[in-house]
């Protein structure tokens, strides 16, 4: 089963070729992230714009390194939520056109929901179930994953994304967007321990998180902290380490994450924990993550930096597995979904009433 993956759901262009839901033939990314740092954030039509641009060379481009044709590829499967509407549009027009063209099965997939197959990809010989922690821009979820096409949410942010909590604070210590790398890369020698952050109490799922404290008490303290050096006349960063304070806003993020997931791995009963998202590609999460599994007696997936952030390899991944699986083709009155809910995606069951 070859399939041709399309993803346009943000900043990121991008078609890749897999086999069998596992096997890897081809993967362009054509990324905009220059265009919207200026903007300190991405800017929707600009981002819609350059998804037109791009889109037929990066799939050119991804079947000319898989070396195949369009008449070898068996079906197509695209991203169609969530995401920003008018840059989905652009993904999904092309995969119905390549459908209707072709005649090939069409698959819509969820984005995070085929963030998690990062990890097939990297590891061919993981099998479910796994506990996966996936931490994007826009959401936060700890899965059980009972199957490729089967995974149970287990706990997942009530206010932001951990992705969000990265990219708000970069941008309100200057360091711009993409936030989450900036930060990372701000807290490398700094000290996690300089501030302790308060940790939010949850009622109701203990293995739901929180963002929007921490995120207050860190802006709180950047206010005080640069009215003080405005009273004193000097700039906010001579009077406080600028990488103590990215390391310990870093260190009270990954706290929250590798807790909830490994405690939710401990009720699940399962052995193997894995994560996903660009927030996956955080250092100091891959190292504490790496550390908790080992002091858990927990195996540990964790993909390649390039296999957590946006791109098409994980589309074309679940579009396979859904294949394979005889989930429903997509017709061609299938719409982009901006605000799609893991719930509503019909390539995976999740049981009824499972808080989303
Ligand atoms: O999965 P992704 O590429 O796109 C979405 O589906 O949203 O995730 C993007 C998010 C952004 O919030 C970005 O700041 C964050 O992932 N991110 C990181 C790192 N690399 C990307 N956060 C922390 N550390 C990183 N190294
Ligand atoms: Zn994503």
């Amino acid at each position: 089963m070859i399939v041709l993956g399309i993803e346009s759901s943000c900043d990121e262009t991008a078609a890749a070729v897999v086999k069998d839901g596992r096997e890897i033939l081809s993967s362009v990314i054509a990324s905009q992230a220059d265009l919207h740092s200026h903007f300190g954030g991405v800017v929707p039509e600009i981002a819609s714009r350059e998804h037109i641009k791009a889109i037929v060379p990066v799939i050119s481009e991804a079947l000319t390194e898989a070396g195949l044709t369009l008449a070898e590829i068996d079906a197509i499967a695209v991203t169609y939520g969530p995401g920003l509407v008018g840059a989905l549009l652009v993904g999904v027009a092309a995969a119905k056109a390549l459908s209707f063209s072709t005649g090939k099965p069409l698959y819509a997939v969820h984005h995070i929901a085929g963030h998690v197959t990062a990890n097939l990809l990297t590891y061919p010989e993981l099998e479910p179930p796994f506990v996966c922690l996936v931490a994007s821009g826009g959401h936060s979820h700890i899965l059980l994953v009972e199957d490729p096409t089967h995974y149970k949410v287990l706990g997942r942010t009530r206010d932001d994304a951990a992705g969000e909590a990265f990219d708000k604070i970069a941008r309100a210590i200057g360091l711009g967007y993409p936030g989450g790398p900036k930060v990372d890369k701000e807290a490398r020698g700094g000290n996690p321990e300089a501030i302790v952050f308060p940790k939010s109490k949850l009622s109701g799922n203990e293995l739901d998180f929180s963002f929007s404290g921490l995120k207050t008490a860190a802006l709180n303290f950047v206010q005080k902290l640069s009215q003080t050096a405005k009273n004193k006349g000097v700039d906010t960063w001579d009077l406080f380490s600028r990488p103590d304070f990215c390391a310990s806003y870093q260190h009270a993020i990954v706290e929250v994450l590798v807790e909830h997931t490994v405690e939710a791995a401990r009720r699940c009963g399962v052995d193997k924990i894995a994560v996903a998202g660009g927030v996956a590609a955080n250092s100091a999460l891959r190292a504490e993550f790496a550390r908790a599994a080992s002091a858990n007696a927990l195996r540990f997936f964790v993909p390649p930096p390039v296999l957590c952030t946006d791109n098409a390899l994980m589309i074309a991944s679940l579009g396979g597995f859904m294949a394979m699986a005889g989930f429903p083709e997509a017709d061609l009155t299938l719409d982009a979904k901006a605000s799609l809910r893991l719930e509503d995606f019909s390539g995976i069951r999740t049981p009824a009433g499972n808080p989303v």
